[in-house]
């Protein structure tokens, strides 16, 4: 991310009250010597200690009064009591190690910052179950899975971290996360604006519901991602869906694309709409972890890795073989 959008998503949260003191740590984050280049690779999580918070399971209500552990990680060797800070990972839907090792940018200016890097686990995520093995039997255990309790995990896991490590009290923190955990970090800057001096909400879709964005918005965006990546490469997409079709209505086609996809069991007509959501899965998520340096996030990959797939195959199969050998529809 570009350290003028960086900016402008710090100065968009900075409210009007926020006090000239902690301007400072906003400031320096907007102007972070970040690496020029934008392909080399972030740094790689390191080394951090692994803690527990004791939370509770309900934070709003009267009814229980039951508590759980939360996992969060630690990492403080580059924070320093006078004039450092706090980068506090708001986590979102996984094992809070998952996205410590994939926050590359945290571990790149921690130095910088001065600052104690904090992973907070979500609830119902990774170890921090609130129920153990049964967090996840009904509706009942499932109570207490949402945004609202999530945020308030991080609002007592600040203070407690404030309250008891010496040199932390006074620190600026600021809410970092991706994805879920970027609105997450957005949101956490709204409602608890006295706790975290900013947020930095990374590929946060967090205008992303019904009437406020365009239905197909996302998917547009997805498809750009392909368009740019290879001649031909979205259209070949775009075509292979009226192919999948019209193979899957005789039981020749049916059988091929059992064959050609390497299916484990025979495709029926049944399963054509299942088949699309899968692929149309594989596309998306490709572009979502198109990442300009090699990755291990959802899946090993190289750089680039729609291009990369576009240029190794031969034109004719630019994109898929498999979807491009669909055309026109004439099984072999
Ligand atoms: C890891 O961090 C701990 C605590 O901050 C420190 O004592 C230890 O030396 C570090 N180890 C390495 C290999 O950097
Ligand atoms: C995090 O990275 C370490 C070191 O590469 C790896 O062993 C571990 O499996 C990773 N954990 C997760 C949850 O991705």
């Amino acid at each position: 991310m570009g350290r003028r959008a960086l900016l402008l998503l710090l100065l968009s949260f900075l409210a009007p009250w926020a006090t000239i003191a902690l301007r400072p740590a906003l400031r320096a984050l907007g102007s972070l010597h970040l690496p020029t280049n934008p392909t080399s690779l972030p740094a790689v999580a390191k080394n951090y200690s692994v803690l527990y918070f004791q939370q509770k399971v309900d934070h709003f209500g009267f009814n229980t009064v039951k508590t759980f552990n939360q996992r969060y990680l630690v990492a403080d060797k580059y924070w320093k009591k006078n004039g450092g800070s706090i980068l506090f990972y708001t986590g979102n839907e996984g094992d809070i190690i998952w996205f410590c090792n994939n926050t590359g940018f945290m571990w790149d200016v921690a130095e910088e910052l001065k600052a104690m890097l904090v992973f907070a686990e979500h609830r119902y995520y990774g170890e921090s179950l609130p129920f153990g093995d049964n967090s996840f039997k009904d509706s009942r255990h499932l109570n207490f899975l949402t945004s609202e309790q999530a945020l308030a995990d991080f609002a007592e896991l600040i203070k407690h971290l404030k309250r008891t490590i010496p040199g932390a009290e006074n620190q600026p923190v600021i809410a970092i996360g991706g994805s879920y955990g970027g609105m997450l970090a957005a949101w956490f800057r709204m409602k608890y604006p006295h706790m975290v001096v900013g947020a930095l909400a990374a590929s946060a879709p967090i205008w992303q519901f019904e009437d406020l964005v365009p239905c197909g918005v996302f998917m547009k965006i997805v498809t750009t991602d392909f368009r740019k990546s290879g001649p031909h490469c979205s259209e070949s997409i775009h075509r292979s869906w009226d192919a999948i079709n019209r193979l899957s209505n005789t039981g020749s086609g049916l059988q091929w694309l059992t064959g050609a996809l390497h299916l484990c069991s025979p495709l029926t007509s049944q399963d054509i709409q299942h088949l699309k959501d899968w692929i149309s899965e594989t596309w998306v998520n490709l572009a979502m972890v198109d990442y300009p340096y090699a990755s291990n996030f959802l899946q090993p990959l190289p750089a680039w890795p729609i291009k990369r797939w576009s240029l190794t195959l031969s034109p004719k199969l630019e994109c898929s073989g498999v979807i491009i050998a669909l055309e026109p529809g004439t099984p072999d």
